[in-house]
Parts: structure tokens; C-alpha cells; sequence
């Protein structure tokens, strides 16, 4: 049995930056209340026309493909998580495959959410400790922004969510002792539409009945957040999975040199940084320059933590995430 590691990063994100101001012009808000409830100063939204989700993902992986120094050909296989695909279907797996113009891989797309790129590693991290595969590229990649309900309306939720793409390249690791030590998911489908976004899907609402009905006060194909019981579950299965993942391996928090939550809400980090007692350098948040990116923060702020110099090898490393589903995850990293 091998171990893995997390050979390579990238991130990419759009140029346009879009400010709490900015977002006032456009619906009843203002900088104050977004940033004292969310942490969020300004996030990036594509242009129209110019990126899509696939086209950030595959910016961010030919950075992480270069820097784990591998050519894209000795990619073998790829996993990309998204909930909002350039398609329905196919799913953006296959565009990468062809966009990057790797050799005919396996392609699996991940609908996870905000656990998508935990989940994504996950798998990865099964499918090279089997000895199956050697180099998998895993993206989480998000093109939020033409999808919200940019009114008054959508505000509780428009505010939140921003663009963008991170990306890692996972290797095979002949040392037990290094790279991924373990991986913990969860899922509690019984609270599935409380972060949901319903049509158009065949279950309730197909674009027909849509376009049939032509209701002006039709939510249904905008996400829908019950923000505070959102938030109630998140801190609470945020702590439990990282203790999981701790109690495994046999450590605890104080063992934690890095921690990286899933940028949902800076409040929700903050929480889980005073619960486990850690310190303003031992967890990094960018939430206030990006939003919410969903399956692509996790890499986009692993990426910019590993630039910065504060993730270094030998440290420990701790992910976790919680979003729609619910699912919620986290992955031990000794790096
Ligand atoms: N600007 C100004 N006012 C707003 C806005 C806005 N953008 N959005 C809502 N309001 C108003 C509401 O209409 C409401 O007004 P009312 O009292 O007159 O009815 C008031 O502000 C309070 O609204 P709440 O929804 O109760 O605000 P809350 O304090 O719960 O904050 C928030 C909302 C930030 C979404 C919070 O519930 C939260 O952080 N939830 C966690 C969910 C989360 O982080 N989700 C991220 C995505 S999911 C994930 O990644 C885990």
C-alpha cells in the first residue's frame, strides 16, 4: 500500500473584483452588514463570455500540474468537483480531459459542494493508496456569480458567493509516514433542502414547467440558504470531523500546524479557531477577498497558504469542509 501527497497547486481567479459597494448599487445592502456577519470585503465575479467554470479549472490545474513537475501526459485520472458545471451534462470532467488535451483518462465529476474538493481528495487518495494510479489531478472549481439572484430578493445569499478555481495534483508517496494520512466524509441527506438550489431538476421542476409557468416570483432555479440553522450545523460538524481525523491519527489540536477551513463564513472559522484554541497564524482564511468559492476554496487557500511560505514540509495539515447535503469532511495531512 502507497501513501499520497499533494505534489502540486494552483489557483485561478477572474479579474473583475465586485466590492460590498458595488453590490449596493445593485440591491438593498451595504458593506457593514455583510462584512460584520460574513467577514467578505469583495469577491471576484467572470465577466460574461470570458471564463467558465472548465476554463478556471483548467488555468488553475496547469499551474499545480507544472509544479508537481510532471507532464500532463502522466495524469491518470481526474476529479473535479463543482455544483455549478458548465453543463448539465456532461459534467466538466471530460472538458478538462480535453481542454488540457490529456490522453483518453478516467474523468469523475464530484457533487459535493462545499465538500466537493474534500471529497475529490478522498477519492483520489483511495485510488493511489490501492496502487492503482500515480498522478491524479482533483479541481474544485465554482462560476457562482451568473447564477444568483443579484435583487433584493437574493441578497441573503447573493452577497455571499464568488468565483473562482483551485486545483492540486495528488502522487504517489513511497514514505508511510508522509502526505495523506487520512480522510473522513459525512453526509445527513434528511437536511438536503435547507442549501439547496431545486431546478431545474427532475424531481420538483424541469426546465418546461419553467418556461410554461413564467413566474415572475419563481425562486426555484436560485440558490436557497436557511442561512442560521446552516450555521448551527456547520460549527458543529466542522469541530466533530476534525476531531476525527485528530483522534485516527492519534493527535490532537495542539498538533495542528495549518489548519484550512473551507471559507463558508469567517465567522464560522473563527469558532472553530477559538474551539480548538489555535492561533491567528495556525488557520488561514481569504474569505474576505474571494467569498464563498465553494469547491474551490479549499485549494484556492491551501494554494495561497503553500505561497505564502505557511505550509512547509513536516507540518501538519488539516482540512475540513461543510456545505450542502449535508455533507461535511475533513483529510489529515502530513506534509
Ligand atoms: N444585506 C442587508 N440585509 C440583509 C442581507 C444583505 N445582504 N441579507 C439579509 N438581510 C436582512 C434580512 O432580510 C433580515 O432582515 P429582517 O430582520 O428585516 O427580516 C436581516 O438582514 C437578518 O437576516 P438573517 O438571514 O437572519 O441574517 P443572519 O444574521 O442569519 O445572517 C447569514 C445571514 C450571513 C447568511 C448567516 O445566517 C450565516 O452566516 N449563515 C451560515 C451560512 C453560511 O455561511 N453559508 C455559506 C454557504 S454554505 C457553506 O458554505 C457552509
Amino acid at each position: 500500500m502507497y501513501n499520497s501527497r499533494i505534489s502540486g497547486l494552483g489557483f485561478y481567479v477572474p479579474e473583475n473584483v465586485v466590492t460590498n459597494d458595488d453590490l449596493s448599487q445593485v440591491m438593498d445592502t451595504n458593506d457593514e452588514w455583510i462584512q460584520e456577519r460574513t467577514g467578505i470585503q469583495e469577491r471576484r465575479h467572470v465577466i460574461k463570455g470570458t471564463d467558465t467554470t472548465t476554463s478556471m479549472g483548467v488555468k488553475a490545474a496547469k499551474v499545480a500540474i507544472e509544479r508537481a513537475g510532471i507532464d500532463k501526459d502522466e495524469i491518470d485520472f481526474i476529479v473535479f468537483a463543482t455544483l455549478s458545471p458548465d453543463y448539465y451534462f456532461p459534467g466538466p470532467g471530460v472538458l478538462v480531459q480535453r481542454d488540457l488535451g490529456i490522453k483518453t483518462v478516467g474523468a469523475l465529476d464530484v457533487r459535493n459542494q462545499c465538500s466537493g474538493f474534500i471529497y475529490g481528495v478522498s477519492v483520489a487518495d483511495q485510488y493511489i493508496k490501492s496502487g492503482m494510479y500515480k498522478n491524479i489531478l482533483v479541481i474544485g472549481s465554482e462560476l457562482h456569480s451568473h447564477g444568483l439572484d443579484m435583487t433584493t430578493r437574493g441578497r441573503g445569499v447573493s452577497v455571499i458567493f464568488g468565483d473562482g478555481a483551485g486545483a492540486a495534483v495528488l502522487t504517489r508517496e513511497e514514505d508511510a509516514s508522509k502526505g495523506i494520512l487520512s480522510s473522513h466524509l459525512h453526509s445527513e441527506g434528511q437536511h438536503a433542502e435547507e442549501l439547496s438550489l431545486i431546478a431545474p431538476g427532475m424531481g420538483k421542476r424541469w426546465v418546461t414547467d419553467i418556461i410554461e409557468e413564467q413566474d415572475p416570483e419563481d425562486t426555484s432555479y436560485f440558490p436557497y440558504m436557511n442561512g442560521q440553522f446552516v450555521f448551527k450545523n456547520a460549527v458543529v460538524r466542522f469541530s466533530e470531523v476534525i476531531i476525527e481525523g485528530l483522534k485516527v491519527n492519534g493527535l490532537s489540536a495542539e498538533d495542528i500546524d495549518m489548519l484550512i477551513p473551507h471559507q463558508a463564513n469567517l465567522r464560522i472559522s473563527q469558532f472553530v479557531q477559538k474551539k480548538f484554541g489555535l492561533s491567528n497564524d495556525q488557520v488561514y482564511n481569504n474569505i474576505m477577498n474571494y467569498g464563498n468559492t465553494t469547491a474551490a476554496s479549499i485549494p484556492i487557500a491551501l494554494t495561497e497558504a503553500w505561497e505564502a511560505g505557511k505550509v512547509n514540509e513536516g507540518d501538519l495539515v488539516v482540512l475540513a469542509a461543510f456545505g450542502s447535503g449535508f455533507t461535511w469532511g475533513s483529510v489529515i495531512i502530513k506534509w
